[in-house]
């Protein structure tokens, strides 16, 4: 392709992004297709000779918008919002233009600095305090492989270096959350501790982390000469946007000489507001810390901030090059290769410097203080309305509702299906996408406000949604 087409089809493209983004709320939120529909219409080989990317174009609308759930469409209520703002697609087209390669300083030196910069702009936003340092992942899962894999090695006294958990004479345990996200018992299985070493504490009644069986789960081990190794405090859990106790959870760390991490995916977002900070009240003597802008804030998946407050740790464990003799301090410069775990990294940090740059951080509290009320609003209607149930607190922004009809009071069994079927009918009318998931056994329906383009009115709309698909189950319709 020369730069002139290059040119003519990139202004059409933004174009199409543009009308798509405006047409997106007459869209059914969740893509319509069925299994193998998308498949089918593609060739089965690849093109023998190239014919440009008109024919791309043509086709985006009905074979790639129609197999799409629309997660930017302001009815998406379903998992948490994961918002790509304008700035963002714009951020990605420089960053795919420039298609630097910022594995070292000297590979892309802006890359660097412009991450540094950025980095700590957050950190500052979200009331983290001088001493702690950011690096872009691509998601919390891998950071929270990070914070693992530094945790162990901190345990081990460097065991990787030697044999590795092979050739400790104790295995080493991780703690966390019974309503932790997966990502945490993937990261503790991924980085060698074993299922058996990983500890899912039971949660009280507002789903947090119970530290009185916290500790008592940590003297079992010890008295079975296991060693505690790393604690995971989940503020804003996926499923209810439970709140661990964080300042309680890092006394028992420190008692224990443990890591204490903190997942707060999604959570993180809302400590750019000076009130949600008591949240994760105890932070800041945590050793590791990670949330994504790729949620909540408006930075397009995937951005991921992992936050640490001892850099040279995280370095000593990443790097495996000669740069290993070399503390973060030492250099000059940084080198986010050593950061991480994979060698090569896009060019992230420009997604979040145009992001602020378009919002600021007064538009983001704003949109923020918005949501907040929105969940507040639908929590009062679900206290109000008979027949329904308010399954949990409602910190932030999702609020876990369920039918409970007299005629099926008690019946669990009949309760999931009866919910089940509610949120189906929700989610196939195309008018919002809710999820559905299991509290403690009990089936329940998320509703996570915070796509950018939710305002009231479709938080009013997606309740009246909810009530009428409850009346038409009710009665068989
Ligand atoms: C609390 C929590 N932690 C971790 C994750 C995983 O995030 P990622 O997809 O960035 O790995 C999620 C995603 O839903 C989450 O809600």
């Amino acid at each position: 392709m020369d730069s002139a087409t290059f040119r003519k089809l990139g202004h059409q493209l933004i174009d199409w992004v543009a009308d798509y983004r405006e047409r997106l709320e007459r869209l059914p939120v969740m893509s319509p297709v069925k299994p193998g529909e998308i498949r089918k219409l593609f060739a089965k080989e690849p093109p023998a000779s190239g014919n440009g990317l008109a024919d791309a174009l043509l086709r985006l609308d009905e074979s790639i918008v129609r197999g799409v759930t629309h997660w930017n469409h302001p009815s998406f209520f379903a998992y948490f919002p994961s918002n790509t703002s304008y700035a963002s697609i714009l951020a990605d087209l420089v960053a795919a233009g420039l298609g630097a390669q910022g594995m070292s300083w000297q590979t892309s030196p802006a890359a660097t600095e412009v991450e540094e910069v950025v980095m700590d702009w957050l950190r500052q936003m979200v009331g983290l305090p001088d001493g702690w340092t950011g690096v872009v992942h691509d998601t919390a899962s891998t950071a929270t492989l990070c914070a693992l894999l530094c945790a162990r090695e901190k345990s081990s006294g460097f065991s990787q270096n030697t044999s590795g958990l092979q050739g400790l004479g104790a295995p080493l345990v991780v703690y966390a959350s019974q309503e932790a996200h997966s990502s945490i018992e993937k990261a503790a299985l991924l980085a060698g501790f074993g299922k058996r070493n990983l500890r899912l504490i039971e949660t009280d009644e507002s789903h947090a982390l119970r530290v009185d069986r916290l500790s008592q789960a940590i003297a079992e081990d010890e008295a079975a000469g296991r060693i505690p190794c790393a604690l995971v405090a989940t503020v804003g859990s996926t499923g209810t946007t439970s709140i661990d106790p964080v300042r309680a959870m890092l006394q028992v760390a420190h008692a224990h000489r443990m890591w204490l991490h903190v997942d707060a995916a999604l959570a993180g977002t809302a400590m750019v507001l000076p009130e949600c900070r008591r949240l994760w009240d105890g932070v800041v003597n945590a050793d590791s810390l990670v949330f994504n802008p790729h949620k909540w804030m408006g930075v397009g998946v995937d951005y991921s901030a992992y936050y640490v407050r001892d850099p040279q740790h995280l370095v000593r464990v990443m790097s495996t090059n000669p740069s290993y003799l070399l503390t973060a301090q030492d250099g000059a410069v940084t080198n986010y290769r050593d950061w991480q775990i994979p060698l090569g990294r896009r060019f992230r940090a420009i997604k979040l410097w145009f992001y602020l740059l378009d919002a600021g951080v007064e538009g983001l509290q704003a949109r923020i203080r918005r949501d907040l009320a929105n969940a507040q609003w639908l929590r009062a209607q679900v206290d109000q309305a008979e027949g329904w149930q308010r399954m949990a607190p409602v910190p932030l922004q999702t609020v876990c509702l369920r039918h409970v009809p007299e005629a099926l009071g008690g019946d669990e069994a009949a309760l999931a299906r009866h919910n089940l079927a509610i949120a189906r009918r929700v989610n196939e009318s195309g008018a919002a996408y809710l999820t559905p998931s299991l509290l403690k056994g009990r089936q329940m329906i998320r509703v996570s406000i915070g796509a950018e383009a939710t305002e009231q009115r479709h938080v009013e709309a997606v309740w009246s949604a909810l009530q009428d698909a409850a009346r038409a189950e009710t009665s068989g319709a």
